[in-house]
């Protein structure tokens, strides 16, 4: 398969994150994450961060016009010439389609679109007991995947914290946020056969190996189609 650009699409909480990081390790392409991205330049106090802040505090998307800009820059790089995978981006329909006439300038496309799915219960199971590493954005869970020393970072011995917007009304209203602007790319990506549904559910490292397989079909896929 000459590149592997991919998606990851789902809602808050669903594992997005989790597995994003598992797949930076093994396929060694680019990954970003445009939630990473906005923290860390509210963190510098840049002005993509001072802009996108009150947005992400209430739990609202920051506008289309803000962020499709900052993706648009990074596909088209020296080390996205393999590939890439997106984390939360696109994540409206005018993202999208902004996102694929972006890729057509530059004669790519998508590979493919992982959508991790879980329910609106789990999401916010998951989210009330996340723990997120200050410096770097790595993922633990209090119960579901607990650092090896509370409120330290495995990977980098940074401070644990809870994200602002982790409060319960406000991960409400980013599953809102999602049912009414990002679900219906489900069905956008879907009727052009790029959507693979991926079950968040179950444990890290059974999605990881889903995940795993859905890559392998793919570059089969692509095998025969060359
Ligand atoms: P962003 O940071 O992208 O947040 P999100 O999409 O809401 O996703 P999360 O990071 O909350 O969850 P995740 O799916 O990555 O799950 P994770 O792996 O951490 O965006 C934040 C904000 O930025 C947005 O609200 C918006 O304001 C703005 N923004 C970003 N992109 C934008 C865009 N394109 N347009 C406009 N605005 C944008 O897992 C969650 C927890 O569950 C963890 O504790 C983890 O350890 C645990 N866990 C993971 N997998 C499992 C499992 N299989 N079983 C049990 N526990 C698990």
């Amino acid at each position: 398969m000459p590149e592997l650009n991919l998606v990851l699409l789902g809602p808050p909480g669903s594992g997005k994150g989790t597995q994003g990081e598992r797949l930076q390790e093994d396929l060694r392409l680019p990954y970003y994450a445009t939630g990473d991205i906005l923290r860390a330049a509210v963190r510098e106090e840049t002005e993509l961060g001072r802009t996108a802040k009150e947005y992400m505090d209430r739990g609202d998307l920051v506008p289309d016009d803000v962020i499709v800009g900052v993706i648009a820059e990074r596909i088209d790089t020296t080390e996205a010439a393999d590939g890439f995978i997106l984390d939360g981006f696109p994540r409206t329909l005018p993202q999208a389609e902004a996102l694929a006439a972006r890729l057509e300038e530059l004669g790519r496309a998508l590979t493919a679109v992982l959508l991790i799915d879980a329910s609106d219960d789990e999401v916010v199971r998951r989210l009330g007991g996340r723990r997120t590493c200050e410096e770097n954005g790595h993922v633990f869970h209090v119960e579901f995947n607990p650092p090896e020393k509370e409120g330290v970072c495995d990977i980098d011995g940074s401070p644990l914290v809870v994200r602002d917007d982790d409060e319960p009304d406000v991960i409400r209203h980013r599953l809102d946020q999602y049912h009414e602007k990002t679900e219906p790319l489900v069905d956008f990506y879907d009727h052009q056969s790029l959507l693979r549904r991926i079950d968040g559910t179950a444990a890290p490292d059974d999605v990881g190996i889903e995940v795993e397989r859905t890559l392998a079909t793919l570059r089969l896929e692509g095998d025969e189609a060359i």
